[in-house]
């Protein structure tokens, strides 16, 4: 059976996901929703209309939902469900104030994604990220391992995108990682940071890779302030795709996620960015990696700082 992948969702950040995915040719079928009428369904017309141009036979439909689950039936036995749906920052707001707002949208899209896709992987991506990957699970009663959020990839590809410019080296000779949470207590890992397999800390000094770090998680903002409408998408479905993709591709590539942890570096019982080999059943396996011990008691203060975020959610 070919494989089916729903992205909810069809703004900026959806319909680039939907893009990326229908382009990779592995997918028969990429399911684009929305709410408002006639949008997926244009962006499908107009995506499968690339399909001579660009060499793909991934077929894209367009399906708009209703307030009570009409429409749903078209997102019926998705391997893997995008959620996109909900409200984008303006410039100078943080995500933690789209909070509720998001938490009703991705809610509703949670229970119906449960009721007509109940086998599927959920990837949230919409903002605040740790609260509504929780809620998704919440809302959907799935396995924990079935759900998963899209932050990690995106600022680590951040980070490397900063590292790779400042130095002016390939971005491909450049690999950095991210822990924690997708807001404040984002954990850039320098320890784990490396250029052409040298140690980060060998080839930059320490003051220029914390303004890497600091500039890393500012990243969003700094983008939503130069847009002044909406925030930042090619970056975001670029890894929110690749996650997709590794999922119905049962890869078992680790990437850095937002999973749940129980037990790994002491932490336990909430939504947090760490690695993760990521397959056909969503989280195969959170991965442990060896952190300073600054870096630990920074993703101890941001496992903290969610988990009191997650618990106002589960009555949102
Ligand atoms: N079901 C489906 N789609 C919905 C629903 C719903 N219940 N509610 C809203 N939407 C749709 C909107 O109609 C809109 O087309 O979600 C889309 C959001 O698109 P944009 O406003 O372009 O926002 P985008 O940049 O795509 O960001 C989406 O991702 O990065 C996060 O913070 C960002 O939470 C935001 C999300």
């Amino acid at each position: 059976m070919g494989k089916k992948v729903t992205v909810v969702g069809a703004g900026f950040y959806g319909s680039t996901t939907a893009q990326r995915l229908a382009e990779y040719d592995v997918f028969d079928t990429v399911v684009i929703t929305d709410i408002i009428e006639g949008k997926p369904a244009g962006i499908a017309l107009d995506l499968n209309q690339s399909r001579p141009v660009e060499g793909f036979e991934t077929k894209v439909v367009g399906v708009t939902t209703g307030r009570n689950g009409e429409g749903y039936e078209g997102i019926e036995g998705s391997d893997v469900v995008v959620i996109t749906a909900g409200l984008p920052r303006k410039p100078g707001m943080s995500r933690m104030d789209l909070l509720e707002t998001n938490a009703k949208i991705v809610r509703q899209v949670a229970e119906n994604v449960a009721k007509y896709a109940p086998n599927a992987v959920v990837i949230v991506v919409s903002n605040p990220l740790d609260e509504m990957t929780a809620l998704a699970q919440i809302a959907t009663q799935f396995p924990r391992n079935r759900v998963l959020g899209q932050a990690g990839m995106l600022d680590t590809a951040r980070f490397t995108n900063f590292v790779a410019e400042a130095l002016e080296v390939p971005v491909k000779s450049v690999r950095t990682l991210t822990l924690g949470s997708h807001g404040d207590t984002m954990v850039p890992v320098p320890s784990k940071s490396t250029v052409d397999g040298k140690p980060l800390r060998e080839v930059m000094p320490a003051e220029q890779i914390e303004d890497l770090v600091v500039r890393t998680r500012n990243g969003g903002a700094e983008v939503v302030a130069l847009l002044k409408t909406g925030s930042a998408y090619y970056a975001p479905s670029a890894a929110a795709a690749r996650m997709a993709k590794a999922v119905a591709e049962d890869s078992g590539e680790v990437m850095p996620v937002c999973a749940w942890v129980d037990g790994e570096y002491g932490i336990s019982g909430v939504y947090l960015g760490v690695e993760a080999a990521i397959g056909a059943e969503g989280v195969k396996r959170v991965v442990e990696t060896d952190l300073d011990a600054d870096e630990l008691a920074s993703l101890k203060e941001a496992a903290e700082a969610v988990r009191a975020k997650q618990a106002d959610i589960a009555n949102m």
